[in-house]
């Protein structure tokens, strides 16, 4: 490999010390930075392709060989006397993190959506993120208790901004589903062996909290489908998903996998188009058109949570942390009259990626309802498209009128009224 290759995965490690090590995890803070300035690591490294010489994998499959080094000196040596089975462990195995604390960040979002949900989630790994109905959480402010069962379960706390609508009580998940390239089984004593080294050293609450869901896991056993998230998989798990709970999409710390924003996109639109609801949690780079709603400057090493392509919260890739920034209307259902919500459900089903549907309940006191639509929406907003999908609501009843538009570079926007008369 030149000099410039050996630069950008130097850089990579740089930025993983940076923004994801520093304030977590000292040593691994320490050996990313090490690694970065060594060419040696630097050369070992670019002898494996672009995916495997993540920094996470590295640290992990040295751990999970030779346990955790005191440091440098440790690191280096493991690494040149076995690089052929650290390499085979790197190939073999993938950063499979299963952060089930992450729930506390998407535990906001589905608290309010209509209930009960069906969840499907893809990137899923061994499911634990699938069990947000079953654990506890701790906001400091606020406690959620999980429900009483045999096993002790874990309780994630997460430091919430002041405007983080918190829930009151847990979201009433009814069917629950997940995909993964490679589903991780949580009673398989070595895949969970692998689970756990990828839990950060000094991290030991998390390895704690990791361990109970994993307990959870093992007897809930929510059902885990091997697939791709890109494709008919998603399909046929959204088919089979019960009528009468809403539909959710979900990931977290996945779509970063997929190194082509054309797929991603692509996925985001199909998800949008199966789903009434699409929740994600990722790295702001993964959805670019996303993030650059939520601003210009993007704290460093926070993902960004949205839903339906609307920016809702930054939050911190393990769950720690959420700091809300979506409008305060973002309050779906909260208040507004049931025909309103129908309908507004019935334009979530017709969106298309990067729709944002704001809704505000103090605007539609008398059971009118505005809907902010993207060009793919309004492409499909007319009144006789709602209409013909949603039979029940009459032409008296329902008006649907373009209210403004707007272009920024790379977005169109249009705005439109949607009216529906309250009986
Ligand atoms: C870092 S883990 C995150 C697991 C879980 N979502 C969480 O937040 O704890 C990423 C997971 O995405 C899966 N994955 C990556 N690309 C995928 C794809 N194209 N289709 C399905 N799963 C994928 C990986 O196998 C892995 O289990």
């Amino acid at each position: 490999m030149d000099e410039e290759g050996l630069a950008e995965i130097s850089a990579r490690y740089i930025r993983f010390a940076d923004t994801e090590a520093r304030g977590r995890s000292p040593l691994y803070e320490e050996l990313a930075r090490a690694v970065a300035g060594n060419r040696e690591a630097l050369g070992f490294l670019s002898t494996l392709p672009d995916l495997k010489q993540q920094p996470n994998l590295l640290l992990a499959a040295v751990r999970h060989l030779f346990g955790t080094p005191a440091g440098w000196t440790e690191f280096r040596q493991a690494l040149q006397t076995n690089p052929d089975a650290i390499r085979s462990l790197m190939l073999e195995r993938s950063t499979q993190t299963n952060e089930p604390g992450r729930c506390a960040t998407l535990l906001p979002v589905l608290a309010r959506l209509p209930q009960p949900l069906a969840l499907i989630e893809v990137g899923t790994s061994a499911g634990l993120c699938l069990m947000p109905d079953l654990y506890g959480y701790d906001y400091g402010r606020k406690v959620i208790r999980a429900p009483a069962m045999a096993l002790e379960p874990p309780v994630f706390r997460c430091l919430a901004s002041e405007t983080t609508p918190l829930p009151t009580t847990l979201p009433q998940v009814v069917w629950r589903a997940g995909l993964d390239l490679r589903p991780i089984d949580a009673s398989d004593d070595s895949q969970v062996a692998w689970l756990e080294t990828l839990v950060w050293p000094e991290q030991t609450a998390r390895l704690a909290n990791l361990r109970a869901a994993l307990k959870i896991a093992a007897t809930v056993k929510p059902r885990v489908v091997k697939g791709d998230l890109r494709g008919s998989d998603l399909v046929q798990l959204c088919n089979e998903a019960p009528n009468d709970a809403t539909l959710v999409i979900f990931h977290t710390a996945v779509l970063d996998y997929v190194s082509d924003l054309g797929d991603r996109e692509a996925f985001a639109e199909q998800a949008m188009r199966l789903s009434p609801y699409w929740v994600s949690n990722e790295f702001p780079r993964v959805f670019p058109s996303i993030a650059t709603r939520a601003g210009t400057s993007w704290p460093p090493g926070r993902f960004l949570l949205s839903a339906n392509g609307s920016p809702v919260a930054w939050t911190d890739p393990h769950g720690a942390s959420l700091e809300w920034i979506a409008d305060e209307a973002w309050a779906i259902g909260g208040g507004l009259p049931s025909l309103a919500r129908d309908a507004i459900r019935s334009q979530f089903h017709l969106c298309s990626f990067a729709t944002a549907c704001v809704l505000n309940s103090r605007q539609a006191p008398f059971g009118l309802a505005t809907g902010r639509l993207n060009e793919g929406t309004a492409r499909w907003a007319r009144e006789d498209r709602i209409r013909s999908r949603e039979p029940q609501l009459s032409a008296s009843r329902l008006r649907c009128k373009p209210a403004c538009r707007s272009s920024e570079p790379g977005e169109f926007s249009e705005t439109h009224k949607l009216e529906i008369d309250h009986d």
